[in-house]
């Protein structure tokens, strides 16, 4: 599998939020078993490491930095150490995101601004850091973890992660517009449903229990079960490689068809 080979991936959010598999942490492996050297950043170091210890485990090269993408200074610092240690920048992967729950009404000022500046803020900040180099190198890709929750309602009443996701979709296209003719793609992917450990955390509150989100998250995507974090991380290792050099611009929905539904799920009988 070398797919990726020779290329240098940093992935801003790479640990897991709770036990198993989140989205970014199967990106970051996912990423090393085709061949990429990972940068894996997060701002929980514990979890960032253990990520780096399983692409290790596995013999790939992996390197693990704690940054935060809510500051630049961390960001720019995090993408230089990066380069000093592998030179190149091939592929950026921004994975940060946390959902709030709440409308305009019940949420505060600052807690709205903490949510956008987490969400898409994220995405300005690394995206600053790294076009230069890739700009410099001629050649890049940016991937940008979205949301279904970006394009509809996903029935949670979460006014600034819908708002923020959406924002994610349209500085996808405006980078990948702005610096296609230096050799730069840029794709957001949108999840549906997903079973990470996100939301045991975030989501859960919603529901009478665990049981009952499990089985109304199933049952809302057409396939009737969940996607995992390995559904994400393969979409977004084909969107990194060379394979998808005409794919540019382009949000994704990677969901079981459940954007395409009106209803929710799929046949019910
Ligand atoms: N699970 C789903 O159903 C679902 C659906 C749609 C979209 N998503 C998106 O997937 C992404 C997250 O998925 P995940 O499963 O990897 O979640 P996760 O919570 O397991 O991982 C996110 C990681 O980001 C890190 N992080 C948080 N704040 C940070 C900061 N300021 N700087 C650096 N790192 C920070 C966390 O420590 C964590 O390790 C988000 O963008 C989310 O919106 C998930």
């Amino acid at each position: 599998m070398d797919r990726l080979k020779g290329k240098v991936a940093l992935v801003f959010g790479a640990g897991s939020s709770g036990p198993g598999w989140g989205n970014g942490k199967a990106a970051a492996v996912a990423y090393a078993r085709e061949g990429a050297r990972v940068v894996a950043m997060d701002i929980a170091e514990a979890a960032v490491c253990e990520t780096v210890q399983i692409i290790e485990s596995e013999n790939h090269v992996g390197m693990a930095i704690q940054a935060d993408v809510t500051s630049s200074d961390s960001v720019a610092a995090a993408v230089e150490r990066a380069m000093r240690a592998f030179g190149r920048i091939d592929i950026l992967h921004n994975n940060v995101g946390t959902t709030l729950m709440g409308g305009p009404v019940d949420i505060d000022e600052a807690a709205w601004h903490r949510s956008m500046d987490i969400n898409v803020g994220s995405v300005y900040r690394t995206s600053k850091a790294v076009l230069p180099q890739m700009i410099k190198q001629g050649s890049g890709v940016i991937i940008n973890i979205s949301s279904l929750a970006a394009i509809r309602w996903a029935g949670y009443p979460y006014f600034a992660y819908y708002a923020a996701k959406a924002a994610v979709n349209q500085a996808t296209v405006a980078i990948a517009l702005q610096y296609a003719r230096h050799g730069i793609r840029a794709n957001a992917i949108l999840p549906g449903a997903i079973d990470t450990p996100l939301i045991y955390r975030e989501i859960s509150s919603q529901y009478a229990s665990v049981e009952e989100m499990r089985a109304a998250r199933d049952r809302a995507v057409p396939t009737g079960k969940m996607g995992t974090a390995w559904d994400i991380a393969n979409a977004a290792v084909f969107l990194a490689s060379d394979e998808a050099s005409f794919i540019n611009g382009v949000c994704l929905p990677v969901d079981g068809g459940q954007s395409c539904s009106i209803v929710g799920g799929g046949d019910q009988k």
